[in-house]
């Protein structure tokens, strides 16, 4: 019999409805005074869907949350308002990051503000089903669900707006909102992270997985070059939501779409159901002085073992910053070189391995 390939989409909804009754809950919900008062939040991605659940849930707890997203962030605090949040408790910043300028500008922006998160939680992500290319000439699946997220993080903790000075007990957490969908991925591009994409829509899971994937492992690189004589710096966490009914899935074609509506009407999580993981990690007392700490709803696992091995990890951070410093100073190729890739640009990178 034909086995079904994990990246097909009929798989991974099948996959997600399982879930759904099989990852039983191993963690107790948060106890009501595990509060973020006095905290600054930042949420990518959060006008909608998960996001915009966490940005709300996260201003209950008292943080004040900066709810960036590229569209109209501002109709989104609005609606945070009228579910009860206090308006100061939320302020919304327009970002596209899938321009690594605007990303950038948001790195400044915060610094020369003044400002020093204390929960960064990295959630935006798209499922294109047509390849798309950003102003910097990359694909744009690969710079929102991946790139944005090393680029930003990278920038925040070199010019401070992401502290890592706070003494233990303190110290600011990472939260990356990854996928289960990272372990079936068919792994990272071999010859270029940024290489054009097939951008069918039959291939775009598997697209999604391996961006996944390279979040993952980069989250486990960045929760090691963050540690400082074992005790972290900064606290790095990830998780899978589980199925969600979202509007990640608005550009699949109708016949996929229609039925997929249906199925997550019916069986897949409110986000305001979903985010309890994502709000576990920002706000548990049991994870202070912790860090690579995966959930899958609200159970504890490993990251598949590519996203935790070294090797692999140094690699890609390495090709990451490459990618950049290619954008940044472009260099013409050979010609005939398969990659845009420029040398590493570890000198400029105030987050040593
Ligand atoms: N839904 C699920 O079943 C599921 C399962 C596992 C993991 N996840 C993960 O959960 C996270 C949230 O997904 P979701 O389901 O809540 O999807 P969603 O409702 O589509 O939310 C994604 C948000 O990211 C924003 N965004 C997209 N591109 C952007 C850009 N260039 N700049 C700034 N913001 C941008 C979107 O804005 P626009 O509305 O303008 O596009 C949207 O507000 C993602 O990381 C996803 O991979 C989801």
């Amino acid at each position: 019999m034909p086995r079904l390939d994990a990246n097909h989409p009929v798989a991974a909804v099948l996959t997600g409805l399982l879930d759904r009754f099989r990852v039983e809950r191993e963690i107790p919900p948060l106890a009501p005074d595990e509060r973020l008062d006095g905290k600054l939040a930042l949420v990518t991605g959060g006008a909608s869907g998960l996001g915009f659940a966490t940005s709300v849930d996260l201003a209950r707890r008292g943080a004040r949350v900066l709810l960036a997203d590229r569209r109209e962030p501002e109709r989104a605090r609005d609606r945070a308002v009228a579910l009860g949040v206090p308006p100061d408790r939320i302020e919304p910043m327009q970002v596209d990051l899938s321009d690594l300028d605007d990303v950038d500008r948001l790195a400044a922006d915060l610094a020369r503000q003044g400002a020093r998160i204390d929960r960064l939680v990295l959630n935006a992500a798209i499922v294109p089903t047509v390849a798309r290319t950003t102003p910097q000439g990359l694909d744009e699946m690969f710079v929102v669900n991946y790139l944005s997220s090393f680029a930003l993080v990278t920038r925040l903790l070199e010019n401070g707006a992401l502290p890592r000075d706070r003494r233990p007990g303190d110290v600011p957490r990472v939260v990356v909102v990854s996928s289960e969908a990272h372990r079936w991925s068919q792994g990272v591009p071999p010859v270029r992270l940024d290489a054009p994409r097939d951008g069918s829509p039959r291939r775009v899971l598997a697209w999604y997985g391996t961006y996944k994937l390279m979040l993952t492992t980069f989250a486990w690189e960045l929760a090691r070059r963050t540690q400082v004589d074992g005790s972290p710096r900064v606290s790095v966490l990830a998780l899978c939501p589980g199925a969600m009914r979202t509007g990640i899935a608005r550009e699949l074609p109708a016949p996929l779409r229609v039925p997929l509506d249906g199925l997550m009407r019916l069986f897949f999580q409110d986000p305001f159901v979903a985010d309890e993981p994502v709000l576990h990690l920002a706000c548990s007392r049991a994870l202070e002085g912790r860090t690579a700490v995966y959930l899958h709803r609200m159970a504890v696992k490993q990251v598949d073992p590519r996203a935790a091995d070294e090797g692999a990890a140094r690699a890609l951070w390495e090709r990451s910053e490459a990618v950049l410093a290619a954008w940044q100073e472009p260099v013409s190729p050979p010609a005939g070189s398969p990659s845009r890739e420029a040398p590493s640009s570890a000198g400029r990178s105030a987050v040593r391995g």
